[in-house]
């Protein structure tokens, strides 16, 4: 299973959810099924580490992000995940737009998995602190409906 966390830049919100949803699946004891990854819709920010704000608020909750790199999204992650989630509308419209008529992903918002509907991730980058707490607090709601989702699905397929 491949699951591709999507936002604008690449160094907020999508990478703190790719951190969020490896370490939810980890604890779930589903690391080694699952490939989890983010990018950016945009490219201004390809091939640097996520925000340092954002690294430290997850940080203070034991999620480490220091790892990851952004990257831009391309054509062939519509063949390779089965899962493509944007944190809000305009990333959502964007992906829909750009995939190709035989994607078979599940395309959607992350917090649709947190029982919310058209719910958005409320890009933090340019406000204040409480707004890298909004996000964490957001992801980790659709994280857990997401992990849950994706141990239905494996429990289907077994
Ligand atoms: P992200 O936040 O989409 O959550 O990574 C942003 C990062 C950078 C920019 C916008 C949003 N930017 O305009 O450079």
């Amino acid at each position: 299973m491949h699951v591709l966390l999507v936002c604008l830049g690449n160094i907020c919100r999508s990478p703190t959810a790719e951190g969020i949803v490896r370490h939810k699946l980890s604890q779930a004891g589903l690391a080694d099924r699952v490939e989890v990854d983010s990018c950016g819709t945009g490219g201004w920010h390809v091939g640097q580490p996520p925000d340092s704000r954002a690294q430290e608020a997850a940080a203070r909750r034991g999620f480490d992000l220091s790892a990851l790199r952004a990257r831009q999204l391309t054509e062939e992650d519509f063949e390779r995940f089965d899962y493509i989630l944007a944190m809000d509308q305009n990333n959502l419209q964007i992906l829909n737009q750009r995939r190709p008529g035989a994607c078979r992903a599940r395309i959607g918002l992350l917090l649709d998995y947190a029982g919310y509907q058209d719910r958005p991730v409320p890009d933090p980058y340019y406000g204040g602190e409480w707004g890298f707490e909004e996000v964490l607090d957001l992801v980790e709601a659709g994280a857990e409906g997401l992990v849950e989702d994706i141990r239905r699905r494996l429990e289907a397929r077994s």
